[in-house]
């Protein structure tokens, strides 16, 4: 099984950025361990600052080998509606990530664009969130 791995703005500063929130784990720590948690798969990890770039990276799962993708938007959750409809557009199925429990946060952040496009939504369990969601790809996979 081929998973994508995407991870939106700020998210190449974990580890440093608002720890008290977002744990001390750095982006690889979180790459590593999923990488330990299961031998089996093939992960393609991917971060970038920018929406265009990850559009097209969600763009390419259209003609390469990918069974499934794991999405951390990061903010781009709360209103990017280029993503959504970019995500809608796969025929994989997408799970989206939130390190943080974005309904117990600022009024902005309880709204996801992004969730009603998604298989679920994982959010609230650190980086055992990107376990717990490659897990349930896992469980609904027809060969896993
Ligand atoms: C986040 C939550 C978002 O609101 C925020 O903009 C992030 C990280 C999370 O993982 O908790 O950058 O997606």
């Amino acid at each position: 099984m081929n998973v994508l791995v995407i991870n939106g703005p700020n998210l190449n500063l974990l580890g440093r950025r608002e720890p008290e929130i977002y744990g001390t784990q750095t982006l690889k720590d979180i790459q590593d361990e999923l990488r330990r948690a299961f031998p089996k798969i093939r992960f393609t990890f991917f971060q970038s600052n920018h929406e265009g770039v990850i559009i097209d990276k969600l763009q390419s799962t259209l003609s390469k080998k990918v069974d499934a993708v794991v999405i951390n938007p990061a903010a781009f959750t709360h209103y990017s509606y280029a993503i959504r409809d970019a995500i809608s557009a796969l025929t994989v199925p997408v799970i989206e990530v939130h390190l943080s429990n974005i309904h117990l946060r600022e009024e902005f952040r309880k709204h996801s664009v992004i969730a009603p496009v998604c298989k679920a939504q994982i959010s609230g369990f650190g980086s055992a969130g990107y376990r717990i969601a490659v897990e349930t790809l896992l469980q609904h996979s027809p060969k896993s």
